[in-house]
C-alpha cells in the first residue's frame, strides 16, 4: 500500500471520527484521520462539552463558595470571581483533551493529516492544507463532520453581543443581563454558568415548556428549580427581531401563536435553538451523497451512504446530538469494517444536563410510554428521603423509573439530582442487560449513597419502597 493510501480515512477529528480511527488502528487497519480545525477533539473537547464543563464546574464553586458553604459552619471571606482565571482553567483543559487525542493517535498509529478534507471521487480525498493539497485514497471513507449552530433568521451572530455556545464559552466578562433563545441544554447549561457570576439570564422558549424532550415532569421541575435559582423564563414566546443598540442588544419578542410584541433588552443574547449538520466543503455533490430533507447524511443500519464505500457516523447522521453516542458509532463502524459485529442500541443512549441539580435520563418518558399504550409502573423517589443527599445539603429533586406493568423490565429512568449523570450510569446498564427494576431493587447500594434513591426508585416501581 502506497504512502497515501489507505484501509480507513475518517474526515472530522471529533467523538465520532477520532474513536473510529482509535479502534480502526487497534484493529489492524491503516488509518487515516483529517481534521481543519488545527486540533482534534471536534465541537465536543475544544467548543462544547469539555470546555462548558470546565465553566460549569468553576462557576459551580464560586456559588457554592458564595452562598453555600456557611450552611456547612465553613466560613470564608469576600468571595470574588476572576473570569480570566476561570477561562485559562477552561482553556488548559481543553488544550490538555486535545493533545491528548494526539498522542492516542500516534499510539494507535494513526495518520493525522492537517487541513479540509474533500471527496473528489470513488475513494478519493483531497486534503487541503496551510502548505498546500494532497490526495490520499481509501477503500473506505468515513464522514464524521458533526455539526454547527442553527442560526435563526434576523438574529445576527457577531460571537461578541449575540452570540453561540462559542462565544458563550469566552466571554471576557460577566454581562449585567442575557437574553438566551432557546431553553434546551446549552441555553440551560450556559445560562447557569453566567447567572451563577451574577448575570441576569432570561430565557425565551418557544415552546410551552423547557428542554422539551425531557420527561414532562422533569421539565417542570427543572423549570422551578431554575427559577428559584433566579433565571427568568418567558416561554412560548418568539424572537422575531434583533437589533444592536449602544453595547446590548434589543429583541422583539412576541407569543409563539403571535400577539402583542414586546421588547427585551440585555447585553449579550445567546442563540441556542439547536444544531444542524455540517457538510460544508465536503464534495457530496461530487459522489451524489444523499442527505435528508434537514440536510444530515442517509445512512442504513451500517452507517453506509447511497454511495459504496462512504460511511457517516455522529451528528452528521442526526439522532441523539451527543458526543457517547457519536463514539458508539465509531467504534460500531470501525468493527464492522474490520469484518466484526459493531452495533449500537439506540434504546439506551444517556443524555444529562449539567447543570445542577443535574438532570439525566435514558429511555422513554411517561409521556412516550402513554402515547405508545405500553403499561408501567413509576417509581419515583425524592433525595430529601435520602441520607446521603441531606448531609451534602443536595435535596432538590428525585429519581423516577418507569418499568413495564407486564414484565417489570425498565423502560426508563428519570433523575433530576445531585450527580444525577453518574448516578444514572446503574439505570443504563440495567436497561442494556434487560434487567427488572425489582433487579436493581435487590441489588445491595452501599450505604449512605445517593444511589440508594435510585434502589429506592425501583423498590417503589415494584410498591415495596422503604424510606418512604
Ligand atoms: P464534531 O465533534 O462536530 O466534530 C466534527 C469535526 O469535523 C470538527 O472538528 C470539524 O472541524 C471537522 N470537519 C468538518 N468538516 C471537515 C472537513 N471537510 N475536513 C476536515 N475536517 C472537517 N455532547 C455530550 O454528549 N455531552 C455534552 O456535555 C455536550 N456538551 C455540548 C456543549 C456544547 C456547547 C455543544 C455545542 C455541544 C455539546 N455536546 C455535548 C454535543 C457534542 O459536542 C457533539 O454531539 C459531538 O461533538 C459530535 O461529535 P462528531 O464527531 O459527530 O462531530
Ligand atoms: P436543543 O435542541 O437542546 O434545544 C433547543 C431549544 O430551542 C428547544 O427547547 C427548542 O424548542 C428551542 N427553540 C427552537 N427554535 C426556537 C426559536 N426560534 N425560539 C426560541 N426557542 C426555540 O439544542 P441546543 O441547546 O442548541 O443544543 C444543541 C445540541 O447540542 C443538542 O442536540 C444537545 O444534545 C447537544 N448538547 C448536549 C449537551 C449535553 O449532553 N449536556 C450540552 C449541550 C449541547
Amino acid at each position: 500500500m502506497s504512502e497515501n493510501s489507505f484501509d480507513v480515512v475518517i474526515i472530522g477529528g471529533g467523538p465520532g471520527g477520532y474513536v473510529a480511527a482509535i479502534r480502526a488502528g487497534q484493529l489492524g487497519l491503516k488509518t487515516a484521520i483529517i481534521e481543519k480545525r488545527g486540533a482534534l477533539g471536534g465541537t465536543c473537547l475544544n467548543v462544547g462539552c469539555i470546555p462548558s464543563k470546565a465553566l460549569l464546574s468553576a462557576s459551580h464553586a464560586y456559588e457554592a463558595a458564595s452562598h453555600e458553604y456557611a450552611a456547612f459552619g465553613v466560613k470564608i471571606g469576600k468571595v470574588e470571581i476572576d473570569v480570566a482565571g476561570m477561562m485559562s482553567h477552561k482553556d488548559k483543559v481543553v488544550s490538555d483533551n486535545t493533545k491528548g487525542i494526539e498522542f492516542l493517535m500516534k499510539k494507535n498509529k494513526v495518520t493525522y493529516l492537517i487541513g479540509a478534507g474533500e471527496i473528489t471521487g470513488a475513494g478519493t480525498v483531497k486534503v487541503t492544507g496551510k502548505d498546500g493539497e494532497q490526495v490520499v485514497t481509501a477503500k473506505a471513507i468515513i464522514i464524521a463532520t458533526g455539526s454547527d449552530v442553527t442560526p435563526l433568521p434576523g438574529v445576527e451572530i457577531d460571537e461578541e453581543v449575540i452570540v453561540s455556545s462559542t462565544g458563550a464559552l469566552k466571554l471576557d466578562k460577566t454581562p449585567k443581563s442575557m437574553v438566551v433563545i432557546g431553553g434546551g441544554v446549552i441555553g440551560l447549561e450556559l445560562g447557569t454558568v453566567w447567572r451563577r457570576l451574577g448575570t441576569k439570564v432570561t430565557v425565551v422558549e418557544f415552546l410551552d415548556k423547557i428542554l422539551p424532550t425531557n420527561d414532562g415532569e422533569v421539565s417542570k421541575t427543572m423549570q422551578k428549580i431554575l427559577a428559584k435559582q433566579g433565571m427568568d423564563f418567558k416561554l412560548g414566546t418568539k424572537v422575531t427581531k434583533a437589533e444592536k443598540k449602544g453595547k446590548g442588544v434589543t429583541l422583539t419578542v412576541e407569543p409563539a401563536a403571535g400577539g402583542t410584541a414586546e421588547e427585551i433588552k440585555a447585553d449579550v443574547v445567546l442563540v441556542a435553538i439547536g444544531r444542524k449538520p455540517y457538510t460544508d466543503g465536503l464534495g457530496l455533490e461530487n459522489v451524489g451523497i444523499e442527505k435528508d430533507a434537514r440536510g444530515f447524511i442517509k445512512v442504513d443500519h451500517y452507517f453506509r451512504t447511497n454511495v459504496p464505500g462512504v460511511f457517516a457516523i455522529g451528528d452528521v447522521i442526526g439522532g441523539a446530538m451527543l458526543a457517547h453516542k457519536a463514539e458508539e458509532e465509531g467504534v460500531a463502524l470501525a468493527e464492522l469494517l474490520a469484518g466484526e459485529h459493531g452495533h449500537v442500541n439506540y434504546d439506551v443512549i444517556p443524555g444529562v444536563v449539567y447543570t445542577w441539580p443535574e438532570v439525566a435520563a435514558v429511555g422513554k418518558t411517561e409521556e412516550q410510554l402513554k402515547a405508545e399504550g405500553i403499561a408501567y409502573n413509576a417509581g419515583k423517589f425524592p433525595f430529601s428521603a435520602n441520607g446521603r443527599a441531606r448531609s451534602m445539603n443536595e435535596t432538590e429533586g428525585f429519581v423516577k423509573v418507569l418499568a413495564c406493568a407486564a414484565t417489570d423490565r425498565v423502560l426508563g429512568a428519570h433523575i433530576v439530582g445531585p450527580n444525577a449523570g453518574d448516578l444514572l450510569a446503574e439505570m443504563v446498564m440495567a436497561m442494556e442487560f434487560g434487567a427488572s427494576a425489582e433487579d436493581v431493587a435487590r441489588t445491595c447500594h452501599s450505604h449512605p449513597g445517593l444511589g440508594e434513591a435510585v434502589k429506592e426508585a425501583c423498590l417503589a416501581a415494584n410498591k415495596r419502597a422503604l424510606h418512604t
